[in-house]
């Protein structure tokens, strides 16, 4: 997640452009710059660092114009250095862009240009629009036609605006799964990833839908479709939101606001380049003995990666916590150890990954944060690009974490010929149909799970079950709980309870079961049982199915229902309508969900 900002006006625009990043830096915080036009060309200024930081390195309010654009980044593609912040200039400084999102088709893209004898000065996606569009206008010739031939030529995920002298009074934006939003002022208008930017300025909006087009001047603007080319009629809306409100993006919480950010995140995910997950696939081929580790709730993806690596690629792949990596392992140099982590800061998992290296053996992390710690000590990287996470208690990052993790198992079955390549390929088109049908169905079910969270607020102990792969979905779903409602959830494998946890079931007792498809033969039947085992001794039962799955509905209290879906997204989907009760049942709580009490968002401490 990344922040744009462009203004046309008819007054300097330094100074509102600084605003805008300011109000904008909660997107990403890594670096960032501005690019205005003045008197025939274009001047660039960017380094590393927070606003105030860099604006006082770079003085931006020097610059004159009343044309520009500006960007605060969250580092996806290469470091965080000065080459790589935004903005980046084609290599004869006719075209100045700035993007949010991710361009995955991006390595091909500057293969070509490169062979046609650009240079490139950063490692970023970004800057192959930078050239791509000087190379296209030498045939084209007209900036509008240069612009939508060059952005049809883009996969991927992305908003941006670009600025170029051949224009010098009108800025481009485009969009598609990256958000990007028009704010009409008063002889100004401004382009921005959310009105937060300019909100101060003006409340007019106009929302651009995904493959739009726009053409902004200080006077006017004008949408058009990408596809079809034809002019859209968009509707003017008055935003009424406070600042506050503004950046949370209308939501009220940034954990709210997470949960329903993960469609994206599983694209941003799916995005990632195929030759880093094959890295650290590489890795676990190359050692005898592998390990996933986090701790928390990154303990838990490591736990879910762990049936991944046993459903794909037949290996048994311990997660341990990280906590306690450094005195349960035998450590070795024959070892591989797959690190989680959303900060990259986290004390426990820093010493575990300098255990692991101490006794010689490869290390592997996937990493939120770029140029994090754990980022810049292990062997190999993937950064997930799930954007700053700002709620205490982790959701989308979490869950990109998962969505790689799998992605990193199921190369490794087809690497070790486990795993057939369609096979890899179909799963790969499941998980990236996830987004639209995740986005759908928690806008449909929020309704319904924020009244059950209302009807069962008052319970102060939780019983949260499942099997399989469902166990860690539903040891991470009880620590949320945990986290934002400070009630009490314990997380066990569903299989456990008769063992002697069901010595506590009774009518006062509520479990909440992780419950597999019918599909799923023998884990569906067993954790119908344990559901049995529970209403027996008049035990309260709330659990997921879909809708004709009546022999299930039958055996609950409460059935969150579910959308048709393929099996392999249904702990997926649990596990994101988990989170949206645990938040429902805090704000009915009325507790303070972002900042839980006695938690921060990044324990560096042993
Ligand atoms: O930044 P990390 O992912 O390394 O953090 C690990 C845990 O501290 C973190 O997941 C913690 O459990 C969160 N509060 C979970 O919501």
């Amino acid at each position: 997640m990344c922040g744009i900002s462009a203004i046309a006006s008819h007054r300097p625009v330094a100074g509102s452009l600084l605003q805008c990043l300011k109000n904008l830096e909660y997107r990403g915080y890594d670096s960032c710059g501005m690019a205005i036009f003045d008197q025939g060309k274009i001047e660039l200024r960017k380094n590393v660092g927070h606003v105030a930081k860099v604006d006082e390195v770079e003085q931006f309010h020097e610059m004159q114009g009343q044309i520009g654009i500006a960007h605060t980044r969250w580092a996806t593609h290469g470091g965080v250095t000065q080459a790589n912040s935004h903005p980046h200039a084609s290599n004869d400084g006719t075209f100045v862009v700035v993007h949010n999102g991710i361009f995955s088709n991006y390595q091909a893209l500057r293969n070509e240009l490169k062979s046609k004898g650009f240079v490139f000065h950063s490692d970023t996606d970004t800057e192959v629009l930078a050239n791509l569009l000087q190379d296209l206008y030498v045939g084209i010739g007209d900036v509008e036609k240069t612009f939508v031939a060059a952005v049809k030529r883009l996969e991927g995920s992305y908003a941006v605006a670009v600025l170029t002298p051949y224009l010098p009074n009108q800025i481009l934006g485009a969009k598609k799964d990256s958000p990007l939003v028009l704010g009409l002022g008063d002889g100004e208008n401004y382009l921005t990833s959310d009105i937060n930017a300019y909100i101060s300025q003006t409340r007019d909006t106009v929302l651009l839908g995904d493959l739009e087009y726009v053409i902004v001047s200080k006077e006017n603007y004008q949408v058009k479709s990408l596809v079809t080319g034809e002019t859209l009629h968009k509707e003017v809306i008055q935003v009424q939101w406070d600042k506050e409100t503004a950046k949370m993006g209308g939501y009220s919480h940034f954990m709210l606001k997470e949960i329903f950010d993960q469609p994206q995140t599983v694209n941003n995910a799916l995005a990632i380049d195929d030759t880093q997950i094959q890295a650290v696939a590489e890795r676990f081929l190359s050692k005898t003995h592998n390990f996933a580790c986090g701790v928390g709730t990154t303990f838990y993806v490591a736990m879910v990666t762990s049936y991944l690596f046993k459903r794909y690629a037949g290996l048994y792949v311990p997660a341990v916590s990280s906590d306690e990596f450094p005195t349960l392992l035998p450590l070795s140099a024959d070892q591989h150890t797959l690190f989680f982590s959303q900060s990259g800061e986290t004390y426990d998992t820093r010493m575990a990954v300098r255990a692991a290296q101490n006794a010689g053996g490869a290390t592997s992390a996937v990493v939120n944060v770029v140029g994090s710690s754990i980022s810049q000590m292990v062997d190999q990287c993937i950064f997930q690009g799930s954007g700053p996470e700002i709620c205490v208690v982790s959701t989308k990052a979490a869950f990109s974490q998962v969505v790689i993790g799998w992605r990193i198992a199921m190369r490794v079955g087809r690497l070790n010929g486990t795993l057939p390549a369609a096979e890899e390929q179909r799963i790969l088109g499941v998980l990236a149909s996830f987004s639209d049908l995740l986005e759908r169905t928690l806008n449909e079910e929020s309704g319904f799970i924020r009244q059950l969270a209302k009807k069962t607020s008052h319970i102060h102990n939780w019983l949260f079950m499942g099997k399989d792969i469902y166990y860690p979905v539903a040891l991470e779903s009880a620590l949320k709980m945990k986290e934002v409602t400070y009630l009490h959830a314990e997380g066990l494998p569903a299989g456990f309870l008769k063992h002697g946890t069901l010595a506590m079931v009774d009518e006062k007792l509520y479990s909440l079961f992780f419950l597999p498809s019918p599909e799923e033969g023998e884990l569906y039947r067993s954790t119908l049982a344990a559901i049995e085992e529970v209403k027996a001794r008049n035990g309260v039962v709330v659990s997921f199915a879909t809708e004709d799955n009546h022999e299930a509905r039958e055996k609950m209290d409460y059935c969150i229902q579910l959308p048709k879906l393929p099996k392999e997204l249904n702990p997926l989907m649990q596990l994101v309508l988990a989170q949206l009760f645990s938040y429902y049942s805090a704000l009915h709580l009325g507790l303070n969900i972002d900042k839980p009490r006695n938690l921060a968002k990044s324990v560096t401490v042993g």
